[in-house]
C-alpha cells in the first residue's frame, strides 16, 4: 500500500493550525498559531478579531508547514479542513484556503467535523479498538460519543448547559484569573484542598447527560458570599473543589458508560483532557476497572491541525470527499 500524505487545516476558534500527516497516525509537522495573546485582553475569544488573524496567518503557516516537513504540494494526496462546529468567520479562512489548493492541485478534499478531529488525537497514541466509548470535553463541548467503528458517531450524552471548559472559563473569571481559565484552575488546584463541598450533579440515575451550571452558580455564589462576609476567598481551595466536582463526574459517569455499553476502550478528548486532575483520576478509575484507555500527549489535546488530519485520514480511506460548494456550520452535528 503506498503512503497517504494529508494537508490538515484548522481555523475553528483561536487557533490557526496547518499539519502534514502521514497514513493518518505519524505528523511530519504540527504548526499552531495561537491568537491566545491578542485574545487576552478582551478576557475570551473575539470572533471578528480571530478572523482578521486567521487571514493574516493562514498561507505563512502553510508555507512554514510544508517547508518544514520537506514536502511540496504535489506530494498531499488530500486537504483535511475542518468544517464546523466553530466560529463562522474563522471556519471560512481555512475553509477557503483548503478549497484554493483541492481545486489547484486537483486533489480531494475532506471536511473534518472539530470533535471527530479532537477524538482522533488520539490515534497517534495507538490503534482504535472497537466498541469504544470517547469522552469529549473541551470549551465548547462536553459528550459522551460511542464508537462502533472508524468514522462511526453516536451521542449517547451531553451536557444540558454549560461545556466543561466553559465552566472553567467562567470560574476562571470570577477568580480573577486570565484567559483561558482552565490552565490556570488545573495549576491552582494542586495547591489547594477540596474543602468548599460543592454539589457533584449527575441529573437522573440512567441519563449519560452532565450539567454544570449549578456547580457553576454554586461556585460564584461562594465567592460572593466570601467577599460579603469580607473573609478572605482562598483561590487555591475554590480551583481543588471545583476541580474536584469537575472530575469526579466526569470520570463516575464515563466508567459507568463504558461498562454499561460494554467499551473495549476509553479514550479522553479535547482541550480539557489537558487537565491534570482528570488525567490521573480516569487513569487510576481504567486502571482500577481493567479497562484499556487512550490520553492524547498534551500539545494533541488542544486545537491542532495534526488531529483534523487524522480523522481526514478516514474519510479519505472511506472515499467521503467533499466537493467544492463544502461550507462552514457553526452548529455542524457530528452524527
Ligand atoms: O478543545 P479546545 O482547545 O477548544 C475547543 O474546541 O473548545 O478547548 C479549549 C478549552 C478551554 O475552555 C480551556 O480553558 C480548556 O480547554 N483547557 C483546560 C486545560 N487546558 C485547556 N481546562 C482545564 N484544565 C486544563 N489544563
Ligand atoms: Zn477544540
Amino acid at each position: 500500500m503506498t503512503d497517504t500524505y494529508i494537508l490538515g487545516i484548522e481555523t475553528s476558534c483561536d487557533e490557526t493550525s496547518v499539519a502534514v500527516v502521514k497514513n493518518g497516525r505519524e505528523i511530519l509537522v504540527n504548526l499552531i498559531s495561537s491568537q491566545i495573546d491578542i485574545h487576552q485582553q478582551f478576557g475570551g475569544v473575539v470572533p471578528e478579531v480571530a478572523s482578521r488573524q486567521h487571514v493574516e496567518a493562514i498561507i505563512p503557516v502553510i508555507e512554514q508547514a510544508l517547508a518544514q516537513a520537506q514536502v511540496q504540494l504535489n506530494d498531499i494526496d488530500a486537504i483535511a479542513v475542518t468544517h464546523g462546529p466553530g466560529l463562522v468567520g474563522a471556519l471560512l479562512i481555512g475553509l477557503s484556503a483548503a478549497k484554493a489548493i483541492a481545486y489547484a492541485q486537483q486533489i480531494p478534499l475532506v471536511g473534518v467535523h472539530h470533535i471527530a478531529g479532537h477524538i482522533y488525537a488520539n490515534r497517534f497514541q495507538a490503534e482504535f479498538e472497537f466498541p469504544l466509548l470517547a469522552l469529549v470535553v473541551s470549551g465548547g463541548h462536553t459528550e459522551l460519543v460511542w464508537m462502533s467503528g472508524h468514522g462511526a458517531f453516536e451521542v449517547i450524552g451531553g451536557t444540558r448547559d454549560d461545556a466543561a471548559g466553559e465552566a472553567y472559563d467562567k470560574v476562571a473569571r470570577a477568580l480573577g484569573l486570565s484567559y483561558p481559565g482552565g490552565p490556570e484552575i488545573d495549576r491552582l488546584a494542586v495547591l489547594g484542598n477540596d474543602t468548599m463541598s460543592y454539589p457533584r450533579v449527575y441529573l437522573e440515575a440512567d441519563s449519560y447527560d452532565f450539567s454544570f451550571s449549578g456547580l457553576k452558580s454554586a461556585v460564584l455564589n461562594s465567592i460572593n458570599q466570601s467577599k460579603q462576609k469580607g473573609t478572605e476567598v482562598v483561590v487555591a481551595d475554590v480551583a481543588a473543589s471545583f476541580q474536584a466536582s469537575v472530575v469526579e463526574v466526569l470520570v463516575n459517569k464515563t466508567m459507568r458508560a463504558a461498562k454499561e455499553k460494554g467499551a473495549k476502550q476509553i479514550l479522553l478528548a479535547g482541550g480539557v483532557a489537558a487537565n491534570r486532575g482528570l488525567r490521573t483520576a480516569l487513569q487510576q478509575a481504567c486502571a482500577d476497572a481493567n479497562m484499556a484507555l487512550l490520553i492524547p500527549p498534551l500539545s494533541l489535546c488542544t486545537d491542532n491541525a495534526a488531529m483534523i488530519a487524522a480523522a481526514g485520514q478516514i474519510l479519505f480511506e472511506q472515499s467521503k470527499f467533499a466537493d467544492l460548494a463544502l461550507n462552514a456550520y457553526p452548529g455542524l452535528p457530528l452524527t
